[in-house]
């Protein structure tokens, strides 16, 4: 059985991977906008991911006697200057995201709640993931600045990184 801390905290991260699906999601729909294709496929991708991570912690806190919550969507920012910025914005946000599922770990251990922070490990793997792609495609995004030729080489690595993401989920 959960604690109420703990079904409060683990309710807090739905919201965290509920509200990421969504920036996922409007990034998505921009860059598809934008004609950026690969980006496009990528972020749709991981909107879906996003929504994955968030029904996992759903049906956890319910099986363990908990009641998970589905969250209120807000509107997401829908416009965006580059995709250099789109990658900036997901590196950080993924960079709190980690922070906030550290914090739920520390709580998991105050509460001694062993079999809750066995499944958190999940998260803390994947983050570990999540952060270093961020940062891999910002640091492409830099090199490559206003090169048009480049932008249109990243794109289409973007779309072939998809596909290899949902390899890697065994999709
Ligand atoms: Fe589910 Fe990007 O954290």
């Amino acid at each position: 059985m959960l604690s109420k801390k703990i079904e409060k905290a683990l309710n807090n991260q739905i919201v965290l991977e509920g509200t990421s699906s969504n920036y996922y999601l409007a990034m998505a729909s921009w860059a598809e906008s934008e004609g950026l294709n690969g980006a496009a496929e990528f972020l749709y991708a991981h909107s879906d991911e996003e929504r994955i991570h968030m029904v996992k912690l759903m049906r956890f806190i319910n099986d363990r006697g908990g009641k998970a919550i589905v969250p209120a969507l807000k509107e997401p920012a829908s416009k965006f200057k580059s995709l250099a910025e789109v990658f900036d914005i997901i590196h950080e946000h993924e960079i709190m995201v980690t922070s906030e599922i550290n914090k739920v770990v520390d709580i998991c251990l105050s509460e001694k709640d062993y079999t809750t922070h066995n499944f958190m490990q999940w998260y803390v793997a994947e983050q570990l993931e999540e952060e270093s792609l961020a940062k891999h495609y910002v640091d492409k995004l830099r090199l490559i600045g206003g090169d048009k030729g480049g932008m249109y080489l990243f794109d289409r690595e973007l779309s072939t990184a998809k596909m290899q993401q949902g390899n890697q989920h065994g999709k």
